[in-house]
């Protein structure tokens, strides 16, 4: 596996991180608040988002001084609040490389030490299957399948909820 660290992201990356993110292959397995295009503008708001939250939320996946994707934890309210979905995406030529399991583990470490939460969980569409293997090799649980309830790209998608809970 290629050496990557997980680390905030700077706006002086904005460019490399639009170019990578601006993929239909990505954007066809991510909801669509991930925009497509994928312009500057965007992925510098983007950024800007990620810069608000102590502790960070969502940092960069990094391999040297290349931003090459990003993972976050999105909080959820109310009495859902011990929970935070976890997102990701990598750009496609460092795709089956062993990155996003990792990433995924470091991702589910940190969100349990800085949040007051005790279920990390995320909702693979039912085709996805890199990113499901990804979070079964980290002990995630499938939780639950259900039929068609996503809409994509034109579209019904079965959702995974696949789910780890702090012991
Ligand atoms: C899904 C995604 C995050 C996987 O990241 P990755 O770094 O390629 O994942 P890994 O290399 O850690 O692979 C995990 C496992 O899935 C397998 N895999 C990866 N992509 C695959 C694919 N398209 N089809 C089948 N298997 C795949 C890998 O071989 C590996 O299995 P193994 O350990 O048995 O060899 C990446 O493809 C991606 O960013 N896709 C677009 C966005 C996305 O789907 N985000 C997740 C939304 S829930």
């Amino acid at each position: 596996m290629e050496d990557f660290v997980l680390k905030k992201l700077s706006l002086d990356d904005a460019m490399i991180f639009a170019l990578h993110a601006n993929n239909r292959k990505i954007w066809s397995n991510l909801t669509d608040r991930f925009p497509h295009p994928y312009s500057l503008e965007k992925a510098k708001d983007f950024i800007k988002l990620t810069h608000i939250p102590v502790p960070t939320q969502v940092l960069g996946i990094y391999i040297g001084e290349e931003p090459i994707g990003a993972i976050g934890l999105h909080p959820l309210d109310d009495v859902f609040r011990k929970n935070m979905e976890l997102g990701y995406w990598i750009a496609e030529p460092y795709w089956g490389k062993g990155i996003m399991s990792n990433a995924i583990a470091q991702m589910v470490e940190y969100g349990f030490s800085n949040f007051d939460i005790t279920r990390i969980f995320a909702r693979p569409f039912g085709r996805n299957i890199g990113s499901i293997k990804a979070l079964e090799k980290n002990n995630f649980l499938l939780e639950a399948t259900l039929s068609k309830t996503a809409f994509k790209d034109g579209k019904y998608e079965d959702e995974l909820i696949y789910a780890i809970r702090k012991t």
